[in-house]
Formats: C-alpha cells, sequence, structure tokens
C-alpha cells in the first residue's frame, strides 16, 4: 500500500478548482493500492495536514500546519504542532491550478524535497504557464499560434485599440500571460471594452497578451506519458450560451458548455489535431500529463491555444472523460498518472549528483 499526499487549494483565483479536483479524485482514488494524506494549502498558502471530511467549497484555515524539511531522507513534512513527520509519500498528487500549481513554482521546492509528483516538471510546468513563452516554443516548433503582442505593465500607455484592429481585426482577446480558468480574458469589440479589458487584466498578470480572434471550433486532446506519451480522439467544447469558454461556462453554468466526446471531425482532421498535441507536449518540455487545447478553423487549419499541465479533474473535466473514453477508467487514470511521476524520479535518482564518484 503507498501513501500518497494530495495537495490541493493554494493562493490561486482557482483554489476552490482545485478542492473540486480534490474530491473527485479522493473518490475515485484506488485504495486498495493507496492510502491518502490530503494536504491542503489555505489562502494565505499555509500547508495543512486535513481531514478529507474536513474539506468544503474551500481549505478552512483548519488542520495543523506543515513545516517543511528539505534534504532528509525521509520524514521532510513535519507537523508543527506537535514536530512529528507525517508519514513518508511514495508520490504527491497535485491539483492545483494557476499561478503557484502549474507554474513550476511548487514543482521546484518538491523537486528540493526529492519527492515524486504528478505533472511536468519545473520547465515544462513554467514554459506552459506563460502563453507568451509557450507560443514562442509552439512557433518555433512549426505549430500555428495566433498572431498577436505581448504588453508588460510598463507599456500599458502605448496601447492603441484602433491601431491594434488594423493588425488583427476586431474583435481582439486580450488575456493575462499567466493564469488560467479564463481568469483575467476578455473578448473585446470597441475601445471602451478594451480599455476595462485591459485594466482586469493588469490585476492578475504583469504581462498580457492580445491575440486575433481564431474562428474555429474548440477542441481538445489528453495527453499522457514521459518518454512515448500517448494521445486520446479529440473532445470538444462547445460553447452554448455564452460569448467565449469563461470561467462560468467552465465550472458555474453546466449548460453554458457541453463537452463532445469524442468530436465529431474527420479521420483526417482527428489525425492532425492529435499529432499537433503530442508535438506541442513535447515542444513544451511536458511529462506525466497535459490537456492540449486548439482550434479548428473551417479551412482544417488547427492552431494550439494552449496547454493545460494540471487539467480540472472535477466530474464535469474533459481530461479524465477524453481517458475514459478511449476505455481508461478514472481510478485506473489515477494510478497511471501516480506510477508515470514515480519512474520519472527513479530516472533522474539514477543521475550522478557528484562527478567524482
Ligand atoms: N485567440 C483566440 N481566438 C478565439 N478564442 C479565444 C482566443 N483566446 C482565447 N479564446 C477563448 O477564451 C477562452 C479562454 O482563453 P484561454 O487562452 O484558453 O485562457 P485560460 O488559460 O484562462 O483557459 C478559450 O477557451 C476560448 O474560448
Ligand atoms: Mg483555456
Amino acid at each position: 500500500m503507498k501513501n500518497i499526499a494530495l495537495i490541493c487549494g493554494g493562493k490561486s483565483p482557482e483554489h476552490e478548482i482545485s478542492v473540486r479536483s480534490a474530491k473527485n479524485i479522493l473518490s475515485a482514488i484506488d485504495r486498495s493500492q493507496f492510502r491518502v494524506t490530503l494536504i491542503a494549502i489555505d489562502r494565505q498558502g499555509r500547508w495543512r495536514l486535513q481531514e478529507e471530511s474536513q474539506l468544503g467549497k474551500f481549505v478552512a484555515a483548519e488542520g495543523p500546519q506543515l513545516a517543511l524539511l528539505p534534504g532528509n531522507e525521509t520524514g521532510q513534512i513535519i507537523r508543527l504542532d506537535n514536530g512529528q513527520p507525517i508519514e513518508q509519500p511514495a508520490a504527491i498528487f497535485l491539483i492545483l491550478h494557476g499561478p503557484q500549481g502549474e507554474d513550476g513554482t511548487i514543482q521546484g521546492l518538491l523537486r528540493i524535497l526529492d519527492l515524486p509528483f504528478v505533472g511536468p516538471d519545473v520547465l515544462g510546468s513554467s514554459v506552459a504557464m506563460d502563453k507568451d513563452v509557450a507560443k514562442r516554443l509552439l512557433k518555433e516548433a512549426g505549430l500555428n499560434v495566433a498572431r498577436g503582442i505581448v504588453v508588460h505593465a510598463h507599456e500599458r500607455d502605448t496601447l492603441d485599440y484602433e491601431q491594434l484592429t488594423k493588425q488583427f481585426g476586431s474583435p481582439v482577446f486580450v488575456k493575462p500571460a499567466n493564469m488560467g480558468s479564463s481568469v483575467g480574458v476578455h473578448k473585446v469589440k470597441t475601445a471602451a471594452q478594451f480599455d476595462a479589458a485591459i485594466k482586469d487584466a493588469f490585476q492578475y498578470d504583469t504581462k498580457l497578451l492580445i491575440e486575433e480572434m481564431i474562428h474555429g471550433r474548440e477542441l481538445e486532446c489528453a495527453v499522457l506519458g514521459n518518454e512515448l506519451p500517448k494521445v486520446t480522439k479529440a473532445g470538444e467544447v462547445v460553447i452554448v450560451s455564452e460569448e467565449e469558454y469563461s470561467f462560468d461556462a467552465k465550472y458555474e453554468n453546466a449548460d453554458a458548455a457541453q463537452l463532445m466526446i469524442p468530436a465529431e471531425v474527420s479521420e483526417a482532421e482527428l489525425e492532425r489535431l492529435r499529432s499537433v498535441a503530442i508535438r506541442a507536449y513535447q515542444a513544451l518540455n511536458c511529462e506525466v500529463l497535459s490537456r492540449v487545447d486548439m482550434f479548428l478553423t473551417a479551412e482544417g487549419k488547427v492552431y494550439v491555444n494552449e496547454i493545460n499541465t494540471l487539467p480540472g479533474f472535477t466530474n464535469i473535466s474533459m481530461y479524465p472523460a477524453l481517458w475514459k473514453e478511449a476505455g481508461i477508467a478514472y481510478p485506473v487514470l489515477i494510478t497511471r498518472l501516480i506510477e508515470l511521476s514515480i519512474s520519472r524520479h527513479e530516472a533522474r535518482k539514477q543521475l550522478k549528483t557528484s562527478w567524482r564518484e
């Protein structure tokens, strides 16, 4: 029986989504193989040991705080209330979204603690999180991405909406470089909307993207694996009552967007989507898992929109649903993710840490 530490919550606007995903993982994980230690990060960023039954909508400020002791062979995570280590985890199941969850920061911390964790490593997590850097790498890999510009906070006053629409047409999309769940993402059609969008998006990041709108269907593929990743069929996000795939459409209003799994695409289109998904995954150094989000235009051109390295695992989420369609049930998928994170860690352990020996 392996002990798995599930980490959820965190200092991110996606805190609540993370807790929802965590509850799903808790109910699906194979209890005959795994014991679960729940570590919940509260909104201040404090790590706490929680009972599963204590997990509400958010992580509440209860449960003993935890402290980290890098360098110990075991017992790197100790309880502050009694100074005792928690049971050594065989792996960490990270179920955090957005900044400080998916962006390489916590991955770095877990590398320092020398613990295996689910999801891409520091590099893959951070480059996929930053939509500007991700797009540059995708372009370099020969993949299509939306044209656009990057604006830093200090360049804000130089923006000219009219000029931008001449270059990119109307509407344009404004989004923070590092965020998720559509937080701070705006589709704008007027100068007034543009100003409001810029103001809002700069609340979440010091770097924004302004992009042309890609007119196409939204298709997503789930990718799983390390050296030889596997890819599912495509799933489609069909937006019913909103203009784009907003936070509400993703999580609040189940009727606003429907997931079509598998998507109705031709064989040739599907092959193109799957191949783009794998190339994008490898271009961004992804490992263990990621969901690759794409647009498919009426002419059959595939654009990569973004790559989510810790995709949602709620009961209405695309990633587990795509694997289910492929014949891999949710509990089996969870086991596979844990195995992949452990095998990557084992491979790294073989590397020398001293050149003299
Ligand atoms: N360039 C674009 N063209 C068309 N739609 C877009 C574009 N950028 C974003 N969107 C829409 O906004 C949604 C959220 O944007 P996205 O870049 O995926 O950010 P997030 O990381 O918050 O999910 C997308 O799912 C899509 O519906
Ligand atoms: Mg998205």
